[in-house]
């Protein structure tokens, strides 16, 4: 595949990727996953030294001390530290949502996209197992998926179900409110052989509503003090910035900052024909080459102090 043809899914975006070069570049480097310390069973310390004496050299990454990075060409992803839910391997940047959202010990939470639950056990040991997160997902399978990884993990504060996120039952607000929506997975394509790159990206032209519809219930959902966080792992302004307008434009919600610090742009202004409320300046656009991760989105949206 040459130059041209490589460039060709993204080339709308060029205008808004900072160091277009270096995006590129980073699609044809293979993806490194982080290793997430489960902190409910072990320390980032011992977890190191057990991983050290069986020759895997980690390091902690930018994010956090409980996220690890290998730093050689070994993956203890095989390890039997692995299949003992000491640590469960996933891309860095997934991390960026849960943090943002940063659901306390004692709180109850939504997932309302959560299989295969790598950010609902996130949310778990940040919770320290207490309080109650609901796991929600449409896909049985992955549902299944999702309960191996909690009980692997030793996680006991998850129950879950599977509405169809929009229609998720309004019977009670929850303190904190995750969508990672399903998207058209732009931001992963690093996972992906070069062949299938553009059929990934134009393969879901539905996306966009059904996200709207699910962000709207999750804010729906919210206590009055409650915060949500909004994230997808694609780059396309429809399925982002325009489904955030969408919510700014039909509930009082407002963006907040993300209130971590990490490599990131800013959510975009204007896309196409389209104008963007200010506040999407409050959003992150993860780019690969950023974190040496996948692309992200992400959005945290609480009730405005004045209704609209
Ligand atoms: C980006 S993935 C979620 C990843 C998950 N949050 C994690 O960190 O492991 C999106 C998920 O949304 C689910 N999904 C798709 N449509 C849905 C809907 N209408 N309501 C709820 N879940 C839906 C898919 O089955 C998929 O598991």
């Amino acid at each position: 595949m040459n130059l041209a043809e490589r460039r060709t899914p993204f080339r709308e975006y060029e205008s808004f990727i900072p160091d277009v070069d270096a995006f590129y570049e980073s699609l044809n480097t293979p993806l490194i996953r982080c290793l997430r310390v489960n902190t409910l069973r072990i320390t980032p310390f011992d977890l190191t030294e057990l991983l050290q004496q069986r020759g895997y050299g980690v390091k902690p990454s930018c994010l956090a001390g409980y996220l690890l990075e290998p730093d050689g060409s070994e993956r203890p992803g095989d390890s039997l530290e692995a299949g003992l839910g000491y640590f469960l391997s996933q891309a860095l940047t997934s991390a960026i949502p849960v943090m943002a959202l940063d659901p306390k010990c004692g709180q109850f939470v939504c997932d309302l996209c959560a299989a295969p639950g790598c950010k609902t056990t996130h949310m778990a040991q940040l919770m320290n197992n207490q309080g109650l997160i609901v796991a929600n997902d449409t896909k049985e399978k992955r549902l299944r998926a999702l309960q191996h990884n909690v009980k692997k993990l030793g996680i006991t504060n998850v129950v879950t179900t599977s509405y169809a996120g929009q229609d998720f039952p309004r019977r009670r607000r929850f303190d904190r409110v995750l969508a990672d929506v399903p998207c058209s997975g732009e931001g992963t394509v690093r996972f992906l052989p070069p062949s299938s790159r553009r059929a990934h990206r134009t393969a879901q032209p539905y996306l966009p509503e059904t996200q709207r519809n699910l962000l709207i219930r999750a804010f729906d959902l919210l206590d009055d003090n409650g915060v949500l966080v909004y994230s997808t792992c694609t780059y396309n302004p429809d399925e982002n910035e325009g489904v955030i307008q969408h919510l700014l434009d039909n509930r009082p919600a407002e963006v907040m900052p993300i209130g971590i610090s990490a490599t990131h742009s800013p959510g975009l202004l204007r896309w196409k024909d389209r104008d963007y409320d200010r506040q999407m300046e409050r959003c992150w656009r993860i780019y690969p080459h950023q974190l040496n991760s996948v692309g992200f989105f992400v959005a945290k949206i609480r009730r405005g102090s004045s209704p609209k």
